[in-house]
């Protein structure tokens, strides 16, 4: 697609979106399901193409940090700081609201999600919106399942029901953003994402506490147990039993799927296994992820397994995901 293309198409989907359309574009992170943020019965939509309870908040997405203060009523300094330092970039921050922030978009709550999406089309339709507009948007897929990091993701998964889809390629990242709230004064992690926590720490030099998954600060769906999951069980190994599992399982006469960083020995090549080989960077392992998870999860197996990466801070987001894509704790592995 040449620039004038490209243009005629950020206007086409500015156009849909100002008429109270609902629109998906591609961000850094996975791509999002949009809706302008001032209009409720728009906003109404968007839950209702996911099929999302209506309490559970959606981040406004902004074109520049400069707007932090038309949507949040308290920015604290380190919220600024890391607002300047990490945006646009996978960084959402959830801080107390404007009055005018309609409750759809909050879920009820007293505070709301922004971030700067760091991907020129993105970045491109906000613009075409005009500055004062912000786009509240999920990611494209239906609740539960796993974020959609291309186009053709959310045009598998929610096709018609969305007026418009935008197509920026592959998503960057592939992990959705690092969630932080300044709710309650000290900043808490409500999801381990696109940025570690350590480089968020290291920039306003103090720790950010874990948010209590016992008694959530605030609701959110990524932080439900069983989100972000594919309809196949998965389960998790640590490297040693990865094949040994996987050999068992084929030998009851199962089809088993290796998200594997390590290759299988010779002895486990066999038609009712098949290894879908994974990078051992951990940036490249969460840009995978999704994609292999979704191609897996149609390929028909009754089993995936995946290799347990390193209990390391860069590693936090693809260990949460998995989690929640439904790993079972098994009994040797020690990943608490
Ligand atoms: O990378 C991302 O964050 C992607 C792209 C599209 O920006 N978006 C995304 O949105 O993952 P969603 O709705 O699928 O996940 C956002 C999470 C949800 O679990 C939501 O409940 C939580 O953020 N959230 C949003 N606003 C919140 C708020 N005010 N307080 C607490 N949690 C909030
Ligand atoms: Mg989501």
């Amino acid at each position: 697609m040449n620039d004038q293309q490209q243009h005629a198409q950020i206007e086409a989907a500015a156009q849909r979106l100002r008429a109270g359309g609902v629109v998906a574009f591609p961000t850094e992170t996975v791509y999002g399901l949009g809706a302008v943020a001032a209009n409720p019965e728009a906003v109404r939509r968007v839950f209702a193409i996911k099929g999302r309870p209506t309490d559970h908040p959606l981040i406004v997405h902004i074109g520049q940090a400069a707007q932090l203060e038309r949507w949040a009523r308290e920015v604290p300094d380190q919220a600024w700081r890391l607002a300047e330092r990490f945006w646009p970039g996978p960084l959402t921050l959830i801080l107390p609201h404007h009055a005018h922030v309609p409750e759809v978009v909050t879920g009820g709550q007293d505070s709301v999600g922004l971030r700067v999406p760091d991907h020129p089309l993105a970045l491109a339709l906000l613009h075409a919106l005009c500055p004062e507009h912000g786009l509240a948007a999920p990611s494209a897929n239906r609740f539960g399942r796993i974020s959609p990091t291309r186009a053709r993701h959310v045009r598998e998964e929610l096709g018609e029901a969305v007026d418009m889809i935008l197509d920026g390629g592959p998503c960057r990242v592939g992990l959705e953003s690092t969630i932080i709230s300044f709710v309650g004064g000290v900043p808490r992690l409500l999801r381990p994402g696109g940025i570690p926590a350590g480089a968020l720490e290291e920039e306003i030099g103090m720790s950010i506490l874990a948010d209590d998954p016992q008694r959530p600060s605030v609701r959110a769906s990524g932080g439900l147990p069983s989100h972000y999951a594919p309809a196949t069980p998965l389960e998790v190994w640590p490297g040693a039993a990865l094949w040994r599992r996987a050999l068992e399982l084929a030998g009851e006469g199962m089809r088993v799927a290796v998200l594997g960083m390590s290759a299988a020995p010779t002895a486990a090549d066999g038609a009712r296994l098949l290894r879908f080989p994974m990078p051992p960077q951990a940036a490249d392992y969460g840009h995978a992820l999704y994609d292999t998870l979704r191609r897996a999860d149609a390929a028909g197996f009754d089993r995936l397994l995946a290799e347990a990466p390193p209990e390391e801070d860069a590693w936090r987001a693809v260990i949460d995901r998995l989690r929640r894509a439904g790993w079972k704790p098994q009994a040797d592995d020690n990943f608490g």
